[in-house]
């Protein structure tokens, strides 16, 4: 029988000196949280989670029921077990300051609990972004301020993908390992060890309806794709968009590809549509550490110097060979 996820965490936490079983602590209540919200995603209509909740959350975006079903779900499985000493997320304005009841411990979590919640009434894959990052020295309440560390810093990153099987992907900065959740168990396993992403790819990602707000770089690379061996390319390519990250980047992780949420130029004032803290930096960590790069067309994601917890930035990440193409566009080549 293969390895459990803690199993993996526990003899990978061995090799660190004076570890003091917290972050597994951590990953344990983290690895709850995703299972009651798989549990949840996968019975949908039948308990009545389905369709919009009819408010907004910070970015203006409608939520769903379950996005904000999702976000208790995981505040709930985390707040208690004093490893966390707050907590910040896509569906709530400010941070969440863990209750006085209960003891604050030296982590900081971001986290999206549901990605890709415009997909969950019709089916089809969504899943939960999560980042861990050290609380400063001797901060005992965390403001916004304590979170804005770039990505570089992430202790670690992981998602869990609800798709036909429920995964987990995580990285703690020792390459990306992905486990299956055995329901019947109740235990995720691994079943993909150390996730390789392919350096050269013919499958690109992209919301091809914003095509008319890029930049001319992108333009210009898409361009291509779309023509070709007929345009200058020495190789044909196909496009995928299922519009939940989680499930682009698994698909990536599994088999190589481009994703672009670019600079656009659709809403005065913001850079793209993807937020640095709990989608583009724990995306970047685990992209990088199989092997992908990951940019904003001009600068390392993961070396943003983060500015507010709901932050935009373009996103370009996935295979080698062809982000830095783009990235080569971006500098004028
Ligand atoms: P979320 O559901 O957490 O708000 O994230 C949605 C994101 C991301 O998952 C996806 O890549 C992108 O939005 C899809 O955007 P479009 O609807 O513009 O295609
Ligand atoms: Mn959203
Ligand atoms: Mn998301
Ligand atoms: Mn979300």
């Amino acid at each position: 029988m293969s390895k459990s996820l803690i199993q993996f965490i526990i003899e990978e936490q061995r090799h660190i000196p004076n570890a003091s079983g917290d972050f597994t602590g951590l990953l344990s209540d983290i690895i709850s949280a995703c299972k009651q919200i798989a549990h949840d995603v996968n019975k949908g209509a039948l308990i009545g989670v389905l369709g919009s909740a009819g408010s907004e959350n910070i970015q203006g975006e409608t939520q769903k029921k379950l996005d904000i079903i999702t976000n208790e779900v995981f505040i709930k499985a985390n707040e208690w077990s004093g490893h966390l000493a707050a907590m910040a997320s896509e569906e709530m304005d400010d941070i969440y300051e863990i209750p006085k009841q209960y003891p604050r411990g030296k982590y900081l979590i971001t986290f999206d609990p549901l990605d890709g919640s415009s997909n969950i009434d019709v089916n089809i894959s969504v899943g939960t972004i999560f980042s861990i990052l050290r609380c400063p020295e001797g901060v005992t309440n965390p403001t916004a301020a304590d979170f804005m560390q770039p990505g570089t810093k992430q202790v670690c990153a992981g998602y869990a993908l609800y798709g036909p099987n429920t995964m987990m992907v995580i990285t703690t900065g020792h390459g990306v390992n992905g486990f299956t959740l055995d329901r019947d168990v109740g235990d995720f396993f691994l079943t993909h060890p150390d996730m390789q992403i392919p350096v050269d790819t013919q499958e690109f990602a992209i919301n091809m309806s914003n095509r008319r707000y890029w930049e001319e770089p992108v333009q210009r690379y898409i361009e291509e794709c779309v023509k070709g061996k007929d345009g200058g390319r020495e190789k044909n390519f196909n496009m995928r968009w299922v519009a939940s990250m989680v499930a682009e980047i698994h698909r990536i992780l599994t088999r190589g590809g481009i994703f672009l949420y670019p600079f656009d130029n659709k809403e005065a004032g913001k850079a793209g549509k993807l937020r640095l803290m709990y989608e583009a930096n724990p995306m970047s960590f685990i992209v990088e550490q199989a092997g992908g790069v990951c940019s904003t067309g001009r600068e390392r994601i993961m070396e943003l110097q983060p500015t507010g917890l709901h932050q935009r930035v373009p996103v370009i990440m996935g295979s080698k060979n062809e982000v830095e193409r783009v990235v080569g566009y971006h500098k004028g080549a």
